[in-house]
């Protein structure tokens, strides 16, 4: 679905750049992000919005990836920013993403995180439980100061997808819980408040989900909460925010629907709602991580060492693994990869891709048909574009891959690749003996 393509020479190409070309220049492991199929999701999921007439944001959660350039390409194509730390929102100042489109999220914000939001004038604030509220309202009437805010609330729903990313459910450590009376009193002191415009509600109910069942309970739940709730408050919602989680194509096993086709049906069914319910139509706000920039993200590894346990399995090294890449390791993720300067052959062995880290579950992908490898190919895998960077470590201290853009046939680098030296910036050596 993106400009991914196979050359005459038998290379992989992503924007119209060989990808043969891209390693030499910018050395392996290397992320290569394919800019124009950034545009094309981030395009898709507004279109349903625009087209229905819905008022709306898209919000990037940019915990999926984030770096100066990205926010800035993100700020170009119309969308809002979620941010979830001091962090993140640093980042999205220093790439200058207007103030008012950005959302700040978070279970345990930190005081310090809340003031840096409030001093640079956010646009909304996504209160998760109690103490929040509390400090919030306290820090805004230190400064006089009133901010937009949602509750993030819980409405029980399990969405099927890996435990460690399912946060719908009534047992998870955010949010307010939609059941049990929390969210009520949350919204009563929200609206107690000189200091907290409260515009709505959010939920997130988990990441990698294939339907659109979750998304729709979930706001007919919140719904019905806020038709029991508006003659007791006065109150009725004008945003709700139903969060990110729409799956993509890591392998064939994967069947993601459009992101159009989640945008229409949760329009549809929260204009039944309202409407069944005679509840004014709110804001549909939602945050899309994965499905905006998995699939634009591609890792570049040179082939190294090989192992073969006789009659059971081929290893083959790359110069990368769980340091760049931890989904495999730790969440079982599965991907596809292709020999990226023999993109043209057709697969001769079965082998098992290994990475570099001193540690057995050090592996990236299993039982992976390819040419027979040699030392030095390339091998290219797919759909490294979401959690990947962003979550990558140092572990064994291994500098961290940079990143291009791809487009049109040029690349840009917008992440440099780490050295040694910033390996040992942070360290304080014990004996003056040093080199540092
Ligand atoms: N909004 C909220 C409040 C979230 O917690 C998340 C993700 C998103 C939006 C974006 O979800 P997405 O559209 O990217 O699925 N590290 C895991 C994913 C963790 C997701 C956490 N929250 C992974 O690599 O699969």
């Amino acid at each position: 679905s993106g400009t991914a393509t196979i050359n005459r020479k038998g290379h992989l190409e992503i924007g119209g750049c060989d990808t043969v070309k891209l390693a030499e220049k910018y050395g392996t492991p290397l992320y290569v992000y394919d800019v124009a199929l950034i545009r094309k999701r981030a395009r898709a999921f507004q279109y349903m919005f625009e087209k229905l007439g819905v008022k709306h944001q898209v919000a990037y959660a940019s915990k999926a990836f984030s770096s100066v350039a990205m926010l800035q390409l993100v700020h170009e194509e119309g969308l809002s920013l979620d941010v979830v730390s001091g962090g993140e929102l640093y980042t999205a100042i220093v790439a200058n993403f207007p103030a008012e489109k950005i959302h700040f999220h978070g279970n345990n914000k930190s005081e310090e995180e809340l003031k840096m939001a409030l001093d640079h004038q956010i646009g909304c604030i996504v209160v998760d439980n109690f103490h929040e509220l509390h400090m919030l309202h306290h820090l805004c009437q230190l400064k006089n100061q009133k901010v937009n805010i949602l509750l993030r609330v819980t409405p029980g729903i399990e969405a099927h997808t890996h435990d460690y990313i399912s946060t719908g459910q009534e047992d998870s450590k955010f949010g307010f819980d939609l059941q049990n009376g929390q969210s009520e009193t949350a919204v009563a002191l929200a609206l107690e408040s000189k200091f907290l415009n409260l515009l709505g509600f959010h939920c997130h109910i988990g990441s990698q989900i294939f339907e659109t069942t979750g998304f729709l309970l979930a706001a007919r739940k919140i719904l019905g909460k806020v038709n029991e709730w508006k003659d007791i408050y006065q109150f009725t919602p004008e945003v709700l925010n139903l969060g990110g989680g729409f799956g993509i194509r890591y392998t064939d096993e994967d069947k993601p629907l459009p992101p159009e086709q989640y945008v229409e049906e949760m329009i549809l069914e929260v204009k039944r709602e309202t409407k069944r319910l005679a509840l004014p139509m709110p804001e549909i706000w939602i945050e899309p991580g994965r499905s905006l920039v998995g699939d634009a993200g591609t890792t570049l590894y040179s082939i190294g060492s090989r192992k073969e346990v006789p009659d059971i399995r081929k290893y083959v090294a790359v110069d990368g693994g769980m340091n760049d890449n931890i989904r495999p390791a730790l969440y079982g993720a599965k991907y596809d990869a292709i020999m990226a300067n023999r993109a043209d052959e057709k697969p001769k062995e079965v082998v098992s891709i290994a990475g570099k880290c001193c540690e057995t579950g050090d592996m990236l992908i299993w039982d992976l048909p390819l040419p027979e490898t040699e030392t030095n190919d390339l091998l290219a895998v797919f759909c490294t574009g979401a959690y990947c960077y962003s979550m990558a470590s140092n572990y064994n201290r291994i500098p961290r891959p940079p990143v291009v853009f791809v487009e049109n046939g040029t690349s840009r680098l917008i992440i440099k690749r780490e050295t040694y030296d910033d390996l040992v910036r942070l360290d304080i050596p014990y004996s003056e003996k040093t080199t540092i």
